[in-house]
């Protein structure tokens, strides 16, 4: 098939890159020339694991990427995969859905075939039905005859996306009708993963739901893991006894500093909006978001028992990623711990292997180290940020330190002398 797929971030270039592996001809429509650039050259303008090669090898033959929507104009479908970052009220920001589906509504102007155009960002119910539709239809002059309507939500997860979306646990697929859904079935013929249709609706919902109960179960260990540390209990002892129950299961039951990343915060914050905003009261999610909060303010008063005052002291932050195996930094919880040891004068220090560029950006002021070492070197305290699996090595190098006092926000670490956040 004849694919585009609007924005080339995380999503849309894991998603172009893949669908081009699976046989598909495909232009990835990105506004950013940078990328579109990058992209052409075979290079990722972000880092996952095993894209490079992938990109590389389709780049030459069926995979291409462009400023400008011209593409879509002979696309048997096209995904919308742009960003919906949260506003400052925590409902979704969908000017870049609405600024997409007018741009593709344009270029299906003067089109003679049958077109699907699916949303695969996340976007509260209604999106693709309110907002998405009636754009398109709009700018292009044409009838649901001509153009069809699907939401495909993704479910892939930074740092393993290539994997993820090759081998997905299900395939989400709501339409308007079952044209539509059926060719958004047949890209993905060649993926071996149960496939639910559904309508536009509960298709938006299901990622929504997905990700708040994730979430949520991150946020009970949290609070299970800090009732453990008054008792004297080990967290994650207690959840290898729980998780093996299949009505709960044993992932995300990691006690630590809390989620990041670019989804489930602000998913469940557009999540707690659109349940105010239709006269619900979402307790549960709201505590969510609060004890994920806590944790890092957690981590800074644990530092503070061991050095009580932090003006003017070297303190190593390891570890800036949201998590491992990313350059990723949205809303990491590296980022309200850097904020509250500036407030309180400390020195930081920061080291991660990946991603210190993007937090570079966000903090320009404070000092960045290539090893490990440097950071460690004379520091008061050490906070560990980031599962990275080349700290579960480390032991001597926090002799580096004026005093081993190292907390972890991640149980990572193999040495003795640590103190966990919940453990
Ligand atoms: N990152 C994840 O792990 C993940 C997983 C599942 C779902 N999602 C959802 O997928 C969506 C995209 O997330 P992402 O992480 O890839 O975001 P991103 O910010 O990395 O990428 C979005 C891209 O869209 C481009 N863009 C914006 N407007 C455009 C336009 N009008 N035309 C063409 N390109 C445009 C931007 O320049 C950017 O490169 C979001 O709704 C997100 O919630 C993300």
């Amino acid at each position: 098939m004849k694919i585009s797929v609007v924005g080339g971030g995380y999503v849309g270039l894991v998603t172009g890159t893949c669908f081009a592996e699976l046989g598909h001809n495909v232009t990835i429509i990105e506004i950013d020339p940078e990328k579109v650039r990058a992209i052409n050259n075979g290079k990722p303008p972000i880092y996952e694991n095993g894209l490079e090669d992938l990109l590389k090898k389709n780049t030459a033959r069926r995979l291409r990427a462009s400023t400008g929507y011209k593409p879509v104009t002979d696309a048997d479908i096209v995904f919308i995969s742009v960003g919906t970052p949260p506003k400052p009220d925590g409902s979704a920001n969908l000017a870049y859905i609405a600024s997409a589906s007018t741009s593709i509504g344009e270029a299906l102007k003067n089109t003679s075939t049958y077109c699907v155009v699916v949303v695969k960002s996340t976007v509260p119910p209604g999106t693709t039905d309110k907002i998405v539709r009636p754009a398109v239809l709009l700018e292009s002059g044409k009838t649901e005859k001509e153009i069809g309507f699907a939401m495909n939500p993704e479910f892939l997860r930074e740092g393993r996306a290539v994997e993820d979306f090759l081998h997905p646990d299900r395939i989400v697929i709501g339409s308007s009708d079952s044209r539509a859904g059926n060719r958004v079935a047949e890209v993905y013929t060649d993926i071996r993963a149960p496939v639910l249709r559904t309508g536009l609706t509960a298709a938006e919902m299901i990622k929504y739901a997905s990700n708040a109960f994730l979430a949520t179960k991150i946020s009970f260990s949290n609070e299970i893991g800090n009732i453990c540390k008054r008792l004297g209990i080990d967290v994650y002892e207690v959840m290898q006894g729980v998780g093996p129950d299949p009505r709960i299961g044993p992932r995300f039951l990691n006690a630590g500093a809390g989620f990041g990343g670019s989804c489930f915060p602000k998913d469940v914050s557009a999540l707690i909006s659109l349940a105010e905003s239709c006269g619900e009261d979402p307790q549960l999610l709201r505590s969510v978001i609060e004890v994920n909060e806590q944790q890092p303010q957690r981590m800074i008063q644990l530092l503070e028992r061991h050095v009580p005052s932090l003006n003017g002291k070297k303190i190593a932050v390891l570890g800036l990623a949201f998590k491992d195996n990313t350059d990723d930094i949205r809303d990491s919880r590296a980022i309200p711990v850097i904020e509250a040891l500036v407030k309180k004068g400390a020195r930081v220090a920061a080291y991660d292997p990946m991603a210190i560029p993007s937090m570079r950006k966000l903090f320009p002021d404070i000092e960045y180290c290539v090893k490990v070492e440097d950071a460690l070197t004379a520091a008061e305290g050490c906070l560990v940020m980031t599962e990275w699996p080349e700290f579960s090595q480390l032991d001597k190098e926090f002799d580096l330190m004026a005093q081993r006092v190292i907390i972890e926000g991640r149980r990572i670490l193999c040495c003795d002398t640590t103190e966990g956040i919940c453990w």
